[in-house]
């Protein structure tokens, strides 16, 4: 309840101070995009609404989702406009926003420049996407198979083979396969302790990366961990802890970031030719949640949308007439995902300071 108090305080003042200092620093010359392309691999953190195309109730194609977006269209996209992968794109000056692959509003000539096969409720653990009958990390895979014969098709063998060995492909996954899955479903908790898990985890994703290096990727973006123990969501089920971050659940983000941290500098040394990163969004994000009035926000632990404490979904819909009226005030949007200015701030900060060798 004391979450829903906050909801009312009103805005003293909106500091923008951060943004006005990022902002200019990401600012780039003129010369032709490096990137040609950003290709996009993950959960709700990046999928632009490929879940509206398949039989789930992961989804997020409807009011107030996406009232900030372009048009004010719910899109598919898990916050009030843009996720972090349309800004990046947007930092490569390559386009402003990703479009999701099994969207029949976009062709091979849209995807050309950048697409997403992520898809809301996956993970790298084939048992986290069966959770909610979401495409498996496998899938993806072969979605981008079948767009590399599309490319080939459409501009022809050496412009595609060019935009498949230049183009940013950013990875984004895993918090479900501990909140989702391990947490929550029995089995993986019954077979595999919390650091066994995180190694299986690494694992996938080892194979992943070089089965797309395989396809010819070069230029890969991994990305960690949030603070997922400060997600509204979990503040709520803190009843022990008053509603604070759950550490048990920071530890285990901390702790597989750096395995997987580990793993891109071995296979930086593994595979010719890879430019491997690790994009960690851990740090800004738990500064924000930590002091979201340096940032101009008002609220980090109850999010924007219904009550704020347990909606995402279907559910922010149903309770959509008490959702907050200025999402800029709040650090998340649905008790899961962060608002646009969020992603914009976290996805800003990884450019500068990790993709900006890719520039
Ligand atoms: C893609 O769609 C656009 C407009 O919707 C159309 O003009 C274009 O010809 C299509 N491209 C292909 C390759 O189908
Ligand atoms: C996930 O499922 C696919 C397809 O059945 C399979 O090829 C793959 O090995 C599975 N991954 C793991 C880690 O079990
Ligand atoms: C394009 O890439 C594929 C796969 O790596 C390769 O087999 C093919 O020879 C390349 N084509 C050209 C024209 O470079």
């Amino acid at each position: 309840m004391q979450g829903q108090q906050n909801k009312a305080i009103p805005s003293s003042f909106l500091c923008m101070n951060f943004l006005c200092i990022l902002l200019p620093l990401i600012v780039i010359g003129t010369s032709a995009a490096k990137v040609p392309a950003v290709i996009v691999f993950g959960d709700s953190s990046v999928d632009a609404g490929n879940n509206n195309y398949i039989p789930t109730v992961a989804r997020s194609n409807f009011e107030p989702y996406g009232r900030d977006f372009q048009g004010g269209k719910p899109t598919g996209r898990f916050s009030n406009g843009r996720i972090p992968t349309d800004f990046i794109s947007d930092a490569l000056r390559v386009k402003p926003y990703i479009p999701a692959y099994l969207d029949p509003k976009y062709n091979i000539s849209d995807f050309a420049t950048g697409v997403t096969f992520a898809s809301a409720a996956t993970g790298y653990d084939n048992a986290t996407s069966d959770v909610l009958s979401v495409i498996p990390l496998w899938r993806q895979l072969e979605y981008y198979k079948d767009y590399q014969n599309k490319l080939r098709a459409h501009v022809g063998e050496i412009k595609a083979n060019e935009t498949i060995s230049e183009a940013l492909y950013v990875m984004s996954l895993g918090t479900n396969d501990f909140l989702e899955n391990y947490y929550t479903m029995p089995g993986r908790s019954s077979q595999y302790t919390p650091g066994q898990y995180e190694n299986f985890l690494a694992g996938v994703a080892e194979n992943f990366i070089k089965k797309l290096y395989g396809l010819g990727a070069r230029k890969i973006s991994l990305g960690g961990l949030p603070p997922m123990g400060c997600l509204p969501l979990e503040r709520t089920t803190n009843f022990v802890g008053g509603n604070d971050c759950i550490p048990s659940y920071n530890n285990v983000a901390l702790e597989f970031n750096s395995k997987l941290k580990i793993l891109t500098v071995k296979l930086n040394k593994e595979l010719p030719g890879i430019k491997l990163v690790f994009s960690n969004p851990y740090f800004i994000l738990l500064s924000i949640i930590k002091k979201p009035s340096r940032y101009g926000f008002q609220s980090a632990s109850v999010a924007c949308c219904a009550t704020g404490m347990f909606e995402m979904g279907y559910a922010c819909r149903r309770g959509a007439m008490f959702t907050c009226s200025d999402a800029s005030k709040y650090v998340f949007w649905d008790s899961f995902h962060p608002t646009e200015k969020t992603n914009s701030l976290v996805a800003n900060y990884v450019v500068k300071n990790v993709l900006a060798e890719f520039l």
